[in-house]
């Protein structure tokens, strides 16, 4: 590969690295003449955005986007590769490819977006027995599991879901199981869901605003919430938690947190509890004056008033886009713009029963009914958070700039 001319390298596709893609690809474009030596490359397993968000559900086969075209049009070169080391003080990482062959690729401006993972604590069982629905490759070994269930003979054990951990996705997750048993196992199946939550309170970061909803929602769908009990242990055949309760099951689900990507490991610095580097307001990692992370890999302050974004795509989509502008704008010696993201939204899926949206830090529940927050659930899921079509370049670079207000679209669309 040609690399006599400047570089801006991205690692990862997710939603953070896209954007990132796209918005440097957008600033680059803005400045013709002095850009004309830049190249984009974007390194990452596949060319394919996963859009996690919809992972809760049973059927993902619509749940990624090929970017392929999508680069191309907008000229990002895409390298198939595993990053394994950064080597920072040689400007390089070295990424291994598909063949399992190591290469090095030397970068002028690195930006680090390689998201996050489901996190499992050394719980005696947990690695072993317990599923996740944190990666594509998971959520098919889950459904598979699933639909494994019906031939076996029917049981208590085998009818009950535990879910373990009641924050946004184990709600989502749990929210979807009990018909999702009931098409697998029959309308009349005695069935039994579960959710497990260590804090006082199911959604503790959630905040008091959609509790009473959550509990509703959760209530009329007959699962049940189990508070202030610890997981301390799993096995083929059940969930023990520290108190001693015993739950009898054949699937559990391990949402009990996610962890930013091992890569930030081998950029120094501090890192907040969940091991995101701590960036400056132009997404940089301070001390490294070439290197800026985005997405979940990113402890960044969303506005003045201390609030810091979320290991969340609302933030990831935005904190691409900041980051690949201030990338190239910072190559061609502009001044880079500082993150701000001041609109908060939440939009909690709750199954069958509908969603509910809030508003805000405080997370106020919006006036929508549950039918009315399904319809922008889905919406979000189906359509907003999807890469812009390959088809029209100059809307693709339009809406890679970092004014853009993908929390607007959610409520000025109309469902
Ligand atoms: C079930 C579930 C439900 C969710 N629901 C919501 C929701 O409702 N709202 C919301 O805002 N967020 C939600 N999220 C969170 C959201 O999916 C993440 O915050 C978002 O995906 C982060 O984007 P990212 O680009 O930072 O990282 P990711 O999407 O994790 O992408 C990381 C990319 O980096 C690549 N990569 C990783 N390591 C390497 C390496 N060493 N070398 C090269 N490439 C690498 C990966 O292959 C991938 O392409 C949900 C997540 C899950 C799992
Ligand atoms: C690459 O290495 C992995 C792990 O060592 C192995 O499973 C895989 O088969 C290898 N792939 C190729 C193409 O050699
Ligand atoms: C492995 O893939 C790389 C990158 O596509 C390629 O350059 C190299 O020739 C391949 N090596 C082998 C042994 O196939
Ligand atoms: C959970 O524990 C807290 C603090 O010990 C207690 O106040 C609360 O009543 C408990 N809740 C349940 C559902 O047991």
């Amino acid at each position: 590969m040609d690399q006599s001319s400047a570089t801006i390298l991205i690692i990862g596709a997710g939603f953070a690295g896209v954007w990132a893609a796209l918005g440097a690809a957008a600033k680059l474009d803005k400045s013709p003449r002095n850009s004309r030596d830049v190249q984009v490359i974007l390194v990452a397993p596949e060319p394919t955005l996963y859009i996690r968000p919809q992972f809760y559900q049973a059927d993902v086969s619509n749940a990624k986007a090929d970017l392929t075209d999508l680069f191309k049009a907008v000229g990002v070169q895409f390298i198939a590769g595993s990053v394994q080391r950064i080597a920072k003080d040689e400007n390089a990482v070295e990424y291994t490819s598909p063949n399992n062959s190591t290469h090095t690729l030397h970068y002028d401006r690195l930006v680090l977006a390689t998201g996050s993972k489901v996190h499992r604590p050394p719980i005696p069982g947990l690695a072993e027995f317990a599923h996740s629905n944190d990666q594509y490759d998971e959520v098919k070994v889950l459904d598979k599991h699933l639909q494994g269930l019906a031939s076996l003979p029917d049981s208590a054990t085998r009818n009950t879901v535990v879910v373990c951990g009641g924050g946004f996705t184990g709600i989502e997750t749990a929210a979807e199981m009990p018909q999702r048993l009931r098409d697998i196992l029959g309308q009349d199946a005695s069935i039994r869901v579960v959710v497990v939550e260590r804090a006082a309170d199911i959604g503790p970061e959630l905040g008091p605003g959609p509790r009473p909803v959550i509990i509703e929602a959760l209530s009329t769908l007959g699962v049940e919430i189990v508070t202030n009990e610890t997981v301390s242990g799993v096995d083929a055949e059940g969930v023990t938690t520290a108190s001693g309760l015993r739950i009898p099951s054949k699937t559990v689900i391990w949402t009990g947190g996610i962890r930013a990507s091992v890569l930030t490991e081998q950029i120094p610095g501090e890192k907040d509890a969940l091991g995101r580097i701590i960036v400056d307001e132009s997404l940089r990692v301070p001390g490294l004056r070439n290197v800026f992370a985005t997405g979940d890999t990113a402890y960044a302050a969303t506005d003045d008033e201390g609030h810091i974004a979320l290991l969340s795509c609302q933030h990831a989509l935005m904190l691409g886009r900041y980051a690949g502008y201030n990338a190239a704008a910072d190559l061609l010696g502009e001044p880079t713009k500082t993150y701000r993201q001041p609109v908060y939204v939440t939009c909690l899926d709750l199954g069958p029963w509908g969603a509910v949206l809030t508003t805000g830090w405080d997370r106020v529940v919006s006036g929508l009914t549950a039918a009315e927050a399904k319809v922008k659930k889905i919406l979000i899921n189906t359509k907003l958070i999807y890469p812009p079509p390959a088809t029209d370049r100059v809307f693709a670079l339009g809406e890679a700039r970092p004014e853009i207000a993908y929390e607007a679209q959610v409520f000025a669309t109309e469902g």
